[in-house]
């Protein structure tokens, strides 16, 4: 099942040069499986023409409050009714102080202001100069806006159409689709912390040598992923891996096991919640070389090699485990454990070794690298299965069952 199926988007497009970047918003929200409507304001149609989105959104466009097409001619009424959201992007300077004062005279302002308003959410992507962006006008307004009850998403930073450089830029169509699916999940972390670890560590044998392992660090990024959309605060300590950062989290890029537990040191005290999803390297190399070893010049099978000695990692989880907070229930501790069989009974022990109240066991080998899984979810009272899905479903389940574990806030 997509992202947006059986949702019905209202794409509202006011003028500005980021109209340009509704076409791709729309593909994208047609693609995320959502059925869109677009509605755009005269000025708009200035920037991109309407035939252009009707043949993305599949559907005619809408521009006039006199629109014709409809029999009670009443376009503002059907069209916000039937919406999930009226999503407007780009919203300009000019049509945000519209909205402020509740005027309507075009279809887009008269459709917000007619929207049902507790049951059809305002979403706004503002797109504008870095100058009109920082006038206090605007954002007064956008404060005005967002105590009216509009969900009013960030702007991008960067070069400008105008030439100029700084905040006021509409975000990427790929940003804008991640927030709305975020806006539309449950928030079931709304005042939690969630720290995460993720990926897998590199340990150096010498400056350019070193022991890592296959985690490609997909399940916990979805996971943080899915806290961030359920609406916790995020911190993600990623081991060395190349996958965006989901948005709305801050990242925090680590090498060895020893960093690893250094940033989970760092950021643990603020978290309400710790999901340990790392492949920690159980062992590091001894003694680093500070050169690059070289080979010995012997060839062949007289060559032995060098001989490397290992000393064992600190297990980062079970150390936050057995610390005084996660011990009176104010941090909340979930591993996981990639077994290749027997996944019940070694996860079960693994939860007891580790002492945390959830184990999430999955068959290493079949997942690593892609981008499905499934998880079995072990607790002091049993196991509950999540079946074969995509990892950001089951990272969306996960953290569902976790907020069901966790004492009211
Ligand atoms: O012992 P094992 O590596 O199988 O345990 C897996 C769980 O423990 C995962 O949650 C992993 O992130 C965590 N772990 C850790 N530090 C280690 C080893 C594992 O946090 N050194």
């Amino acid at each position: 099942m997509s992202d947006l199926s059986n949702k019905h988007i209202v794409l509202g497009l006011s003028g500005g040069i980021a109209c340009y970047k509704a076409a791709e918003l729309c593909r994208a929200l047609v693609k995320a499986g959502a059925t869109v409507q677009v509605v755009m304001t005269e000025a708009a149609a200035q920037f991109i023409t309407p035939v252009t989105m009707q043949a993305l959104s599949n559907r005619a466009v809408y521009v006039s409050q006199w629109d014709a097409r409809e029999p009670n001619n009443m376009a503002h009424i059907n069209l916000s009714r039937e919406a999930d959201a009226i999503l407007v992007a780009p919203a300009s300077a000019d049509f945000m102080a519209k909205l402020l004062h509740g005027r309507a005279d075009d279809l887009l302002s008269l459709m917000c202001l007619a929207r049902p308003v507790d049951r059809v959410p305002l979403i706004l992507a503002p797109a504008m100069n870095r100058e009109m962006w920082q006038h206090p006008a605007t954002q007064r307004n956008m404060a005005q806006l967002t105590a009216d009850g509009a969900h009013v998403l960030d702007v991008g930073q960067g070069e400008q159409a105008c030439g100029e450089t700084g905040d006021g830029r509409m975000l990427e169509p790929d940003e804008i689709l991640e927030d709305l699916i975020a806006f539309f999940q449950p928030k079931v972390l709304a005042g939690q912390h969630v720290l995460v670890t993720a990926g897998p560590t590199y340990e150096a044998i010498d400056p350019v040598r070193g022991i890592t392992n296959l985690s490609s660090g997909k399940m916990g990024f979805s996971i943080a992923r899915a806290a961030r959309e359920a609406g916790a605060v995020v911190t993600l300590v990623a081991g060395p891996v190349h996958l965006p950062t989901p948005r709305g989290v801050q990242r925090v890029d680590v090498r060895s096991a020893l960093d690893m537990q250094a940033a989970v040191a760092t950021h643990v005290n603020a978290a309400s919640v710790f999901v340990a999803t790392a492949a920690v390297a159980d062992w590091r190399v001894a003694d680093v070389a500070g050169q690059k070893i070289k080979k010995d010049g012997a060839g062949g099978s007289t060559s032995s090699g060098p001989q490397l000695n290992f000393v064992e990692n600190p297990d980062i989880l079970a150390g936050v485990a057995q610390s005084a907070r996660a011990q009176s229930g104010a941090l909340y501790c979930v591993g996981f454990a990639a077994e290749s069989h027997d996944l019940l009974q070694y996860a079960t022990a693994k939860r007891e070794r580790k002492g945390v109240p959830l184990l999430v066991g999955n068959i290493g080998p079949a997942t690593f690298g892609l981008d499905d899984n499934a998880l079995l979810l072990v607790d002091a009272h049993g196991a509950k299965e999540l079946p074969h899905a995509s990892k950001l479903t089951l990272a969306r389940q996960l953290v569902a069952e976790i907020a069901r574990r966790l004492t009211p806030v």
